[in-house]
């Protein structure tokens, strides 16, 4: 496995690759990898010739500074995983190679996108992703680039400044994957205590009972009792659950009849926050 922590030296790698007609997949990443990593390495290394994976702790993402401190980072526990994925090449870079003097962040204006759950709780953490991801395409101008349903804000955010900058790269939504008690796997899982990891799988139970009740309930009804039933949890708070269109993200109003739908929740711990989603097969 290359392992490159320059643009140039990465360059001169893809390069090489290219000249030989191969096809690049790319994974973005902010290393603390598991399982939900690897499975984007493993979908990119089967449509794509050669799989470039980059870690990056992107610091304009994170709107709070104890966040970005307390990220895990295992660099060496990364490598070996990626070693063992058949991950060609490794992208480290350093925070002044990605952000070299003071550069302006994106200025795109993503409307909904950017403003409702995730957006709104976290000001100005999809200008930082967008801006990063802008610049990590460009950088390693890959064929399909692989990005999880877990944070399915996100994925829309993606697809949209792809658009928007012209980026002509085939964005692939790849499925969230979960513990066996269901909870989605996430760096940030290593932050719960033991008492919140035990509480944490109510989450994606909910989310799945709320799915059964939308066959009888209206939307608002389903909101209520989903917010109810994880906060009489002493361990969890919901932050927020929505559900809504899986395009546009707006809310799904009662007097709406959409067939598919996706319902999103942050829940709060003493320790990190979670998000996580499903998507609603509606009759
Ligand atoms: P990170 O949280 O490290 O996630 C990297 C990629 O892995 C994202 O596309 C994310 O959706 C995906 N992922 C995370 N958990 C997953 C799971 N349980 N199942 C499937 N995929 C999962 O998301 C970021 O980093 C950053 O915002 C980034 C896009 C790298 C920009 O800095």
């Amino acid at each position: 496995m290359q392992i490159s922590k320059t643009v140039s030296e990465l360059n001169h790698y893809l390069d090489f690759e290219r000249g030989k007609g191969l096809s690049i997949g790319f994974v973005p990443t902010m290393g603390a990898l598991h399982e939900g990593h690897l499975s984007l390495v493993r979908q990119a290394l089967r449509e794509c010739n050669k799989v470039v994976c980059s870690i990056f702790v992107n610091p304009t993402q994170f709107n709070d500074a104890k966040d970005l401190a307390q990220y895990p980072r295992m660099p060496d526990a990364d490598m070996a995983m990626l070693k063992e994925s058949g991950c060609n090449t490794v992208f480290l870079p350093e925070v002044a190679e990605i952000y070299s003097s003071g550069e302006a962040l994106l200025d795109i204006d993503f409307g909904q996108l950017e403003t409702t759950m995730e957006g709104f709780y976290r000001p100005g953490h999809f200008t930082g992703v967008a801006t990063v991801v802008d610049k990590l395409f460009q950088i390693v101008r890959p064929f399909k680039a692989y990005f999880g349903e877990k944070d399915f804000q996100q994925l829309a955010v993606i697809r949209r400044m792809a658009q928007l900058r012209s980026h002509s790269i085939d964005i692939v939504g790849c499925p969230t994957l979960r513990e066996k008690d269901g909870l989605a796997m996430s760096s940030r899982n290593l932050l719960l205590s033991p008492d919140q990891r035990r509480a944490s799988p109510l989450i994606f139970s909910a989310l799945n009972e709320a799915g059964k009740m939308l066959q009888q309930e209206s939307f608002s009804v389903v909101k209520r009792w989903i917010i109810e039933k994880i906060n009489a949890n002493s361990f969890l708070k919901v932050q927020y659950f929505d559900i809504v269109h899986p395009d546009t993200l707006a809310s799904v109003k009662d007097d709406e009849h959409p067939k598919e739908a996706r319902g999103c929740i942050a829940v709060l711990t003493e320790g990190p926050r979670l998000i996580d989603n499903v998507a609603y097969h509606l009759q």
